[in-house]
């Protein structure tokens, strides 16, 4: 039984990110912010609690797909090892690794060390027999696999590929063939193109749960950076953008206000009803999804839906 965790990025690095990606992101217009700041242990807490509600279908409809399809991906990669970027708490990925046979290793790899860490712990204990290193890594900062047995299975799950922006995507992509070998596969979940009320509910529940998960990046930005956010004097918004088919989650001011970022030396001004861009979530179909991984150089074989037709996985490998 072994579990390791390894800090690729020195905290450091992802204080100079952060710091980077708030003063670029807040000194422009329109204001905006990289998702990948949600996830401290609450946001990734939070997020965990979306994946429950009643509206958030995206986290049911894979594992519906995943339940069904595990023995066909396990017998088309034959995979030892498995590698999940984006892990979170792993749990749709436990029916990946049970139908895995010959599977050794397994690597997540997240920001959220809080995520990994109770992610593996918990797996350990069901599968005493695997080696888990876990990885603090950022997936779109040139990461480094370290070595492990082939075939490998790459799996990016959830749809959160489509929490990069188009020009992400590409270069993520193309991070992705640079990192498989012949015999390896990438495993990616795409949330679909749908119609807008299911869209819109699926972002702004009834409960509030994705307010409280958009509003948290104000919470992480006091705490990192000495920030005077008051959560309360913002809106969260969902809106559905036909042309580009995204969702956008934004942070709206009810009223003019200043913000004060003492770590950066800003003082940010809102006029009432100016917002923050927090995520865009695109939705995909599936001539879209097959071009973009073949301008990375990797073709697409299978594509997987749920019954409901809500949700895809498409299994793909390098060209050679
Ligand atoms: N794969 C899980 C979790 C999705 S939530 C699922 O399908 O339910 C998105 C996860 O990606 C979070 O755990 C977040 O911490 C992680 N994440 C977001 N941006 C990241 C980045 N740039 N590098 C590494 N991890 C990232
Ligand atoms: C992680 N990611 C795919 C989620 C999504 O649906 O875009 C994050 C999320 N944002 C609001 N709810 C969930």
């Amino acid at each position: 039984m072994s579990l390791t965790v390894t800090r690729v990025l020195p905290a450091d690095a992802t204080a100079a990110a952060l710091r980077a990606d708030v003063t670029e992101g807040l000194t422009r217009t329109p204001k905006h912010l990289p998702p990948k700041w949600f996830y401290d242990a609450r946001g990734s807490a939070l997020f965990d609690r979306i994946t429950t509600l009643p509206e958030y279908y995206p986290t049911r409809a894979e594992r519906e797909i995943l339940r069904a399809r595990a023995a066909e991906i396990a017998a088309a990669t034959g995979a030892r090892t498995l590698v999940e970027l984006g892990s979170g708490s792993s749990d749709k990925t436990r029916h990946l690794i049970r139908a895995l046979p010959t599977l050794e290793t397994y690597l997540p790899v997240d920001v959220s060390e809080t995520a990994l860490t109770a992610a593996g712990r918990a797996l350990l204990a069901d599968h005493p027999g695997l080696t888990v290193h876990a990885l603090v890594a950022d997936f779109q900062r040139g990461l480094t696999l370290p070595a492990a047995p082939g075939p490998r299975l790459l799996a990016f799950l959830g749809s959160t590929i489509g929490n990069l922006l188009p020009g992400e995507r590409a270069a993520f992509l193309k991070s992705v063939h640079a990192m498989l070998s012949p015999g390896d596969a990438l495993l990616l979940g795409t949330d679909l193109v749908k119609d807008e009320r299911t869209l819109l509910a699926a972002y702004d529940d009834a409960e509030g749960v994705t307010a409280a998960f958009d509003k948290n990046v104000l919470s992480v930005l006091n705490r990192e950076l000495g920030a005077d956010f008051d959560p309360s004097a913002f809106t969260h918004v969902a809106l559905w953008d036909a042309e580009r088919e995204w969702i956008e989650m934004r942070l709206r001011a009810r009223k003019e206000l200043s913000v004060k970022i003492p770590a950066l030396d800003l003082v940010i001004g809102f006029e009432e009803g100016e917002e923050i861009r927090t995520e865009v979530s695109a939705k995909f179909r599936e001539e879209g999804v097959r071009a973009e991984l073949a301008a990375a150089g990797l073709t697409l074989h299978r594509w997987w839906t749920d019954t409901a037709g809500r949700f895809a996985l498409s299994l793909s490998v390098r060209e050679e």
